[in-house]
């Protein structure tokens, strides 16, 4: 498909401006299926795409967390990605890879299904970040930024799913330069700092997506209150009951304030 990439000005989002964030092993088209009432857009992986990862996915499964480890990573996600595709619900793919050429490929497929590319420079499991992917990804920015220009030059839509708290790292300072690079996501677990999100938003131009704790109406105001986009909702994405909640809370907000995205308003 011949298109070139959002850039941050140009993301569009998605309605309800709730969002479900990856559960590496169970964020599958079922798992964004039975939210999709709730949520405007999915977060499926992550996914381990080259060896290096898959050998630390490996380690990981060997002391008991779930991972996705299917024999063909990115024909995986292309199957995955397929059987969301008349489904009332964004798609995004969150990865980890320590190479580039998986992250064009599976780039590639998220442009034949109009879904999101979601880098992940979050996870902080030792064997991840031991091989170079997850949130060490954050204290080598231009790595990060490579792999963001990989993927956005196949005119797939990029997010990057980031971490606060990281030592060294100054999310502010980091967000214009992976803007810059094209991503126009910006995917931010605050951790327990929550004022981070507001200065995210002051330092770029991205759609940035708040996570951490969102689970009713007080910590979504707090995240849409501070100029978040939308929200996202991680371990309790199973619970329509929270799910509910978030969706009601992010609904009324939005009504409240006429607020389209922060990127439309700059058109
Ligand atoms: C079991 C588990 C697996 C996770 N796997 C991933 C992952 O593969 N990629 C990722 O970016 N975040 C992953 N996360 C982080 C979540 O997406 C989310 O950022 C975090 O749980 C905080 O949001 P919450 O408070 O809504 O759960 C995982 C979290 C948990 C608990």
């Amino acid at each position: 498909m011949d298109r070139t990439s959002d850039s941050a000005a140009e993301f569009g989002g998605f309605e309800p401006r709730v969002a479900l964030a990856s559960l590496s092993g169970a964020a599958d088209a079922r798992w964004a299926l039975a939210a999709s009432e709730f949520a405007g857009c999915a977060f499926l992986g992550g996914v381990a795409l080259d060896e290096a990862t898959r050998t630390a996915a490996r380690a990981l499964v060997a002391r008991d967390r779930e991972e996705f480890l299917p024999a063909a990573p990115v024909a995986f996600v292309e199957s995955q990605l397929a059987a969301l595709d008349d489904a009332p619900i964004r798609a995004g793919v969150n990865v980890r890879s320590t190479t580039l050429d998986p992250i064009r490929d599976v780039a590639e497929v998220c442009v034949d299904h109009d879904a999101l590319l979601e880098l992940n420079a979050h996870c902080r499991q030792d064997e991840m970040c031991a091989a170079g992917v997850g949130e060490s990804l954050l204290r080598d920015a231009d790595r990060l930024c490579e792999q963001v220009r990989v993927a956005s030059d196949t005119g797939a839509t990029v997010s990057v799913k980031v971490r606060a708290e990281v030592d060294g790292v100054v999310l502010p300072v980091l967000a214009p330069r992976l803007v810059e690079a094209g991503a126009s996501v910006l995917h931010v677990d605050a951790m327990d700092s929550e004022s981070v999100v507001g200065a995210v938003v002051e330092s770029c131009d991205a759609f940035v997506i708040a996570n951490n704790g969102v689970r009713d109406r007080r910590t979504v105001r707090e995240y849409l209150d501070d100029g978040a986009d939308a929200v996202s909702v991680g371990r309790p994405s199973d619970d329509p009951r929270v799910l509910r909640r978030v969706r009601e809370a992010t609904d009324a907000w939005f009504a409240g304030h006429q607020r389209p995205t922060r990127s439309a308003e700059r058109r």
